[in-house]
């Protein structure tokens, strides 16, 4: 029996943790690898930034903690319980009541009214995945401030969906696009220059530029990977307003290789919930859309549908709970791809086709 039957989602012992858990990794030495910005933002004063509490009685040393707990926004010392701040080293309890004062000033995190909510959803855009099939299916393509989830079998597309919206993301919005940088955690090796470069001739794109704006980095193990996930969180702080979209290809791929048997299986749910609860602060921190990768295991109580070989995504409900959008992606005939909205609340489960061409994903002609 494999690994994929043993680790059911019923069987999975682990529950969401009421107290949010974030994490308090340390900044690993640069291993993003990344160009100077090409459009870095302008010494201009950023309210938002941690750097700005030195304003407000909190010391450039306890600062600087902060940014390399990967805390650099004031909403993301609103958005980390206290119990987590106190984790940093030298962080009294004092302290952190101090801290969290000071963002208290700086950052409304109360009640508003519902059209103050509304105005601030405008923000909220999509980016196309290349295909206007696809689009379509999911509200017009992967929103900002959520995360969208591909599952499915090798070579269906997911990684190829990942290169398109590298490129797309860095369109203008008219085109789809949403004018910004992406960071790539690649966790299988398979980030390609050449497929971005050929997908960016596709929209008319110079390819050396619009390589120039993708952050690519190689996780080579659970850890690291939420490592540059803080790493690129500083970056997002830094060059705020710059970046658009962050993939993760695949979310699960290194847990699964870290964690094996039953008796890791909740010391595994434990570290990716830290990473899913990161993301979903991420994303609406910095107004990017998550686009992230997961493998699918067989389901056998899934059989009483009457679909032959179901399958689900890996990763249980702490993936499920995390994800604002989930797509099960499958074969079709020849290069016909489809794509199929998956368990979701609000979206009644239609299927739309996609294919993979040298210049990305595209409709099915
Ligand atoms: N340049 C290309 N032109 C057309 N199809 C391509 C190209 N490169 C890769 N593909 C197709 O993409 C598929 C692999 O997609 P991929 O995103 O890597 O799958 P997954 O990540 O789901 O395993 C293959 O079936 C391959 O035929
Ligand atoms: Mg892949």
């Amino acid at each position: 029996m494999s690994m994929d039957q043993v680790v059911r989602d019923k069987n999975d012992p682990i529950e969401e943790e009421e107290d949010e858990v974030t994490p308090l990794t340390f900044l690993s030495s640069s291993s993003l690898v990344a160009s100077p910005p090409a459009f870095a933002v302008s010494g201009k004063i950023d309210l938002n930034h941690v750097d700005e509490l030195q304003n407000h009685g909190i010391n450039a040393a306890d600062i600087t903690k902060l940014k390399q707990a990967g805390v650099c926004t004031i909403k993301c010392v609103q958005m980390t319980t206290k119990k987590n701040l106190c984790r940093i080293k030298g962080f009294s309890e004092a302290k952190v009541e101090k801290l969290k004062e000071a963002a208290a000033k700086l950052h409304n995190a109360s009640f508003i009214t519902g059209l103050e909510y509304s105005v601030q959803r405008k923000k909220v855009l999509t980016i196309s995945t290349g295909s206007k099939q696809l689009d379509g299916l999911i509200g017009g393509g992967i929103q900002t401030m959520a995360i969208t989830e591909a599952f499915g079998e090798f070579r269906t597309g997911k990684t190829q969906i990942a290169h398109t919206l590298c490129v797309i993301a860095q369109l203008p919005l008219e085109m789809g696009g949403g004018n910004g940088k992406a960071a790539f955690i690649d966790t299988e090796g398979t980030f390609r220059h050449e497929r971005i470069k050929s997908i960016a001739e596709r929209f008319g794109i110079d390819a050396e530029a619009s390589l120039e704006n993708i952050l690519v980095a190689r996780a080579y193990n659970s850890e690291h990977q939420m490592d540059l996930i803080t790493e690129v969180a500083a970056r997002f702080a830094e060059e705020r307003g710059i970046f658009r979209l962050l993939v993760i290809d695949s979310i699960i791929a290194l847990f699964r290789t870290d964690f094996s048997g039953r008796g890791e299986l909740s010391e595994r749910q434990q570290k990716l919930n830290q990473m899913l609860s990161r993301l979903v602060k991420i994303a609406e921190e910095f107004n990017v859309a998550i686009y992230l990768t997961n493998q699918v295991q067989s389901d056998p109580g899934g059989g009483l549908t009457f679909v032959a070989d179901p399958k689900k995504p890996v990763g249980g409900h702490i993936l499920a709970h995390a994800s604002t959008t989930r797509l099960y992606l499958r074969k079709g005939r020849g290069e016909e791809r489809i794509a199929k909205v998956y368990d979701s609340p609000d979206v009644p489960e239609a299927e739309a086709p996609y294919a993979i061409s040298a210049g990305g994903i595209v409709d099915v002609s």
